[in-house]
């Protein structure tokens, strides 16, 4: 294994990859390891303490986008999440019909998720998308047919911040009988999400992504769907999600939820200002680039950029080496060479998803660290467009 080599500034701006535990959910977690250590389904003290956490949890989730905690399943990642809301439908609901609807910008677990049941039987129908990566409402209304049981369709997208119409995409669903998914893994606790008003069956998000730990995601289930297991075994989660509880990273995962509750208004108004300054100052000093995804309706914390004849890895080299952390996409492909599904989706050329660049921001990132990005990025996109003869 190579030697990681000695920094002197570390600046993060990879936040959709994954987000560092905030200190206040730490704080909350740390008795949950040793202390408060039981099992859920354990009868005596310790399993009672632990079970009153976890409904405790279910509650500070289920607050955090109106549900009622009875609908929250907690799960291990939103990985897990979106193949129990794909398998579990269809498995469920196979004998009224075959069809699943996604669009072609869903993440790699879903959309592997999609192939896998195709592979067995099930008919995917994959909507295209825009040339800023939205689906039209209208679309999903003209694929769905008699045999369709299910669309799923993420809300944001963890590429280009791209933020779909649920609440019309929801609507359309309920009028045909049909179930809907949404994976709202980049967009849970980052703007408001109200299923009171939203006809949506299915969600997943994750807590690493919203300054809670790994291991601990949940997916919501409307009161009254049906869907199958994926894992068998002791019947945590009403059944649902066999597993011994992940009590700390599940109390961890609630406290992420308060916060972002409490603080999401604001934090979002402050990350988006330092976006926007980011993608003003890249369009005064940097030449042939363009913006991927939505100018409007985008994540706060996205900005995804074009740059004309240099690749997406290089630059990443060129700001890891001044002490910058960003990304070419999703982390789960983009050690891949393969370029980004959701990129030649929008109608980039392999060598145009080859030159994409996406920094996203977070909860730490301050107006310096954007200068700094600012400073570096012009010189780095030069010596690289020098380099091979752009
Ligand atoms: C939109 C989206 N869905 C699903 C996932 C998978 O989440 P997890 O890492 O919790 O499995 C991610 C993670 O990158 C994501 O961005």
């Amino acid at each position: 294994m190579a030697k990681l080599p000695k920094i002197s500034k570390k600046i993060y701006l990879d936040y959709a990859a994954t987000t560092p535990v905030d200190p206040r959910v730490l704080r909350v977690m740390l008795p949950y390891f040793n202390e408060k250590f039981g099992n859920t389904m354990s009868l005596h003290y310790f399993g009672q303490e632990a079970q009153q956490a976890l409904e405790k949890s279910r509650e500070a989730v289920a607050g955090l986008i109106s549900a009622k905690p009875n609908e929250i399943i907690f799960t291990g990642s939103a990985t897990e999440s979106n193949n129990l809301a794909l398998k579990g439908i269809a498995f469920v609901n196979q004998k009224k019909g075959k069809h699943i609807i996604i669009s072609s910008i869903e993440h790699p677990c879903l959309m592997e998720s999609a192939r896998w049941l195709e592979k067995r039987g099930f008919e995917i129908t994959r909507l295209p998308v825009d040339k800023y990566g939205y689906i039209f409402p209208e679309s999903v209304k003209k694929a769905i047919k008699k045999e369709t049981i299910l669309v799923s369709i993420i809300h944001a997208s963890n590429e280009i911040g791209t933020i779909q119409e649920i609440a019309e995409i929801g609507k359309i669903c309920k009028s045909k009988g049909v179930y809907f998914h949404t994976d709202a893994a980049q967009s849970f606790g980052k703007i408001p999400i109200n299923l009171k008003r939203l006809k949506v069956d299915l969600l997943s998000a994750s807590s690493h992504k919203m300054y809670g730990p790994k291991g601990a995601a949940c997916l919501y289930v409307k009161k009254g769907t049906k869907i199958e297991p994926i894992l068998h075994g002791g019947g945590q989660e009403h059944g649902l999600r066999s597993s011994t509880v992940n009590v700390p990273a599940i109390v961890g995962f609630a406290e992420a939820c308060k916060i972002a509750k409490r603080d999401m208004n604001k934090e979002s108004k402050r990350i988006s200002r330092l976006r926007d300054k980011l993608i003003k100052g890249v369009l005064e000093r940097i030449p042939g680039f363009y913006l991927n995804g939505a100018v409007q309706k985008r994540l706060p914390n996205n900005a995804n950029f074009w740059f004309k004849g240099v690749e997406g890895e290089s630059i990443v080299i060129q700001l890891d080496l001044s002490g910058i952390a960003v990304s070419t996409g999703s982390a789960c492909s983009s050690a891949k060479l393969e370029p980004s599904h959701i990129l030649l989706a929008i109608g980039l050329k392999h060598e145009q998803a080859h030159s994409s660049l996406r920094v996203s921001l977070g909860r730490w990132t301050k107006e310096s660290e954007i200068n700094y990005l600012l400073k570096v990025l012009p010189g780095a996109i030069k010596r690289l467009r020098e380099i091979s003869g752009n």
